[in-house]
């Protein structure tokens, strides 16, 4: 969407994979102290976005949406001024359809006044789901609730969460600044490898206004072992998808803040060229052994070796499979070791990777020095 945001994909957190609906106003100010404390905020996490569970059951007299009165007692303006002290952004959640996926109000046919509610909030993102829809068109549902934000004349972030049921992919480009590609992730595996899967499918479509959304992370979780959510933060920063941080940040594991805040990582998501990388080779069983790649500025190639085998693999990225020009020499360099590998590889270089690990790099091609004549 052309509204001058997600230039690169939103980094932040949201309430939904640890807390559901145990949410107050406590926690989310507690999570945007945790993420000023820690650093991550200075990473880029920045939105702290709260999902569903956080309205009355009820609209108010006037037809209003309200804070519910017993957790956000303050309101969502206190919230968002507290959010906006700390330097961070504020994220709502409603619902393209009558009510919210928990049965709370949905924002079907009063996208103008919640948007005006929204704005003169001071909220500054909208996760727009898809619950209770009536059976009208996604295409039908989500336009109004973006014409009725940009009317407010707040910048504000839109999110859709579609769950890719219409291929949103094909037409969400001019409509929202994300789109789920996927129905929810949960803190598997199994899960994770899924939805990887699938959003690589739409790779294509991402770029600078509007990213895939393959759902939020469920790194700090404890479903996966630590190689596994090595693996996840890495294929999500690859794939330029948002990284919301779906843990509760308040008590994290040196481990899990490791991973969260890993720069290398972090810039890869960030790259200014914006495109999505993807699978580019398999190999193995079930093809476990896999390689993912995509450019990045500067003549640069990520280059993920994830081992989704049960045993430990050897897996090798050409330059001819990842698409550079087989007489360069590349330095190599490993974002999660923290170190130059070589800096000269050529035609290919390979590693062994640990059963359910990913390693990642970049390759940039050494400018090539020409002779004296
Ligand atoms: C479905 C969405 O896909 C989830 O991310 C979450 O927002 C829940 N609804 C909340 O009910």
């Amino acid at each position: 969407l052309n509204n001058g945001l997600a230039r690169t994909p939103q980094m932040g957190w949201n309430s939904w994979n640890f807390f559901a609906c145990n949410i107050n106003e406590t926690v989310i100010k507690e999570t945007a102290d945790a993420l000023v404390s820690s650093g991550l905020a200075d990473l880029g996490y920045i939105h702290v976005n709260i999902d569903d569970c956080w309205s009355n059951l009820k609209r108010d007299s006037k037809g209003q949406l309200v804070a519910h009165p017993e957790t956000f007692p303050s309101g969502i303006k206190f919230l968002a001024d507290y959010i906006h002290s700390k330097g961070l952004k504020l994220g709502i959640y409603s619902d393209a359809g009558v009510f919210t996926c928990q049965a709370y109000p949905g924002s079907l046919f009063h996208e103008v006044d919640d948007a005006d509610i929204f704005a003169s909030w001071g909220v500054d993102y909208l996760k727009y789901d898809n619950c209770f829809n009536l059976g009208i068109k996604p295409i039908e549902r989500y336009p109004p609730m973006r014409d009725a934000l940009n009317a407010t004349g707040r910048s504000v972030f839109y999110s859709l969460c579609e769950w890719g049921v219409d291929d949103p992919a094909l037409w969400a480009k001019e409509v929202g600044n994300s789109w789920r590609t996927t129905d929810d992730i949960n803190d598997t595996w199994a899960s994770m490898t899924t939805i990887a899967d699938l959003n690589n499918k739409w790779a294509s479509y991402a770029g600078p206004g509007g990213w895939n959304d393959p759902d939020m992370l469920e790194v700090g979780n404890g479903g996966m072992t630590y190689e596994e959510y090595r693996g996840h933060f890495s294929i999500w920063a690859l794939m330029k998808a948002p990284l919301l941080i779906g843990c509760d940040v308040r008590n994290m594991t040196a481990e899990t803040f490791e991973i969260l805040s890993n720069k290398e990582v972090i810039a890869v998501n960030q790259d200014p060229l914006g495109v999505q990388g993807r699978k580019i080779q398999v190999n193995g069983v079930d093809d476990c052994q896999q390689v993912w790649s995509g450019p990045l500025s500067g003549d640069r190639m990520v280059v993920a070796l994830w081992n989704r085998c049960s045993e430990p693999a050897t897996i090798a990225a050409s330059w001819d499979m990842i698409g550079l020009e087989s007489t360069l020499s590349v330095s190599v360099r490993d974002l999660w070791q923290h170190k130059d590998v070589t800096d000269n590889a050529s035609v290919s270089f390979e590693a062994q990777v640990d059963a359910h690990d990913c390693h990642m790099y970049i390759l940039t091609p050494q400018t090539v020095s020409h002779s004296a004549v």
